[in-house]
């Protein structure tokens, strides 16, 4: 959510640093078994409110993991106890093979952060954001400037190294937190609502940037939205959160499978008779027939093309004309709707129409 708030976590992050403690031996999980982050019935109580309530989930090495949900479904919370920065109240989380509760340090070795709030420095010029952030990470002075050199190459801010960072669009400094959470080479890369307030071409631009770092580095991203176009075209496979509680979870083309009905048709007719209804359900593969009043036809099907013809074929024979009438796939919005009972543009227009709400008992 686009807001001015920052929670002490994301301000946190800032300070974000570990302890030089003597590296110790990654656990066998952590090389070669294909697991990035394991998420095991993990629990996140604010007082009596449960904010993330028993998810789990697994996210393979090398994926583009999404985390859906409108706003304060316990994304956020979700990516916070995953790395380290809030206790979990139970279950376990494990990145790369660390326990985030017993090897915080060693989980944080393996991880970059991009929260939702913006955390660069705005005094700061584009090259110094970068050099504090790798002087934190201990990046070895020799590779530093190589480092930042590559980083600010692939996200196309190499002419703008010298600017204060007050001087760049949103989008320009998304692109900066990015190269900047990258400076260490981390394996995973949590990134919270990285496209929130932007406009659509700097979106776009983000993703591609998203796309093509993981195609580079051998990464994986855990990334949140609420965008449903976004998750569509990004993730490999997307896990949708309502309420703190995981409600589906597969690739796009498999949650949309899932959905019954593969294609919408949305038609509008004229002098239907009363029986028309029923007729509709019997078109090839109908699975339902929702009347949206004034002749206008909701029709999920298996069979779009099939379905439409036979549609076009009655409507000849009983001599009801067809005022308007469009095939869609089945979108991720139909999912939502699916396993949720309703529609997440809806949840996104209250939670909008409000100003951020205090969070009365804030506490970590
Ligand atoms: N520190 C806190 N203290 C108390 N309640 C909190 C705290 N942090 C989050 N919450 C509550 O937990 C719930 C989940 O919040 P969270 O920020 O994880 O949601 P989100 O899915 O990230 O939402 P958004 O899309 O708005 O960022 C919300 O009801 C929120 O008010
Ligand atoms: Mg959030």
């Amino acid at each position: 959510m686009v807001s001015n708030f920052e929670s002490p976590s994301d301000r946190g992050l800032q300070n974000l640093h570990f302890s030089k403690v003597a590296r110790s031996g990654a656990p066998s999980s952590a090389n070669g078994s294909g697991k990035a982050i394991e998420v095991d019935h993990i629990v996140k109580k604010f007082g009596e409110f449960t904010a993330v309530d028993d998810v789990s989930f697994l996210v393979k090495e090398g994926e583009i993991f999404g985390l859906l949900g409108p706003n304060g479904a316990g994304k956020s919370t979700l990516i916070r106890m995953m790395t380290t920065l809030i206790p979990i109240t139970s279950g376990v989380a494990r990145i790369s093979g660390y326990d985030v509760r017993t090897d915080p340090d060693d989980a944080r070795r393996t991880i970059g952060v991009i929260p939702q709030a913006l955390t660069s420095d705005i005094d700061l010029t584009v090259e110094e954001n970068m050099s504090i952030y790798a002087k934190l990470y201990d990046v070895p002075t020799a590779k530093r400037k190589k480092a930042i050199d590559e980083l600010l190459e692939l996200v196309d801010l190499t002419k703008w190294r010298g600017a204060q960072t007050k001087t760049l669009s949103g989008g320009m400094r998304r692109r900066l937190e990015i190269a900047r959470g990258l400076v260490h080479s981390p394996k995973i890369f949590f990134l919270d609502e990285p496209t929130t307030g932007l406009d659509p071409v700097s979106r776009v631009a983000v993703w591609e940037m998203l796309t093509n770092i993981k195609n580079q580095r051998q990464l994986t991203i855990l990334i949140t939205t609420h965008y449903m176009d976004e998750a569509d075209r990004l993730c490999d496979r997307i896990a949708i959160v309502d309420h703190g509680k995981l409600v589906a979870l597969d690739t796009p083309p498999a949650l949309k499978a899932s959905v019954p009905g593969s294609n919408v048709i949305e038609a509008q007719f004229e002098s239907a008779p009363a029986d028309w209804e029923q007729m509709l359900h019997k078109l090839t593969g109908v699975t339902s027939v929702q009347h949206e009043g004034a002749g206008m036809y909701r029709i999920l099907t298996s069979d779009g093309s099939r379905a439409t013809t036979d549609l076009v074929e009655a409507a000849v024979h009983a001599g009801v004309r067809v005022k308007s009438l469009s095939v869609q796939n089945t979108t991720l919005d139909d999912v939502f709707v699916h396993y949720t009972g309703r529609q997440l543009r809806d949840e996104l227009v209250k939670a909008y129409g409000f100003t951020m709400p205090s969070r009365p008992g804030m506490q970590p």
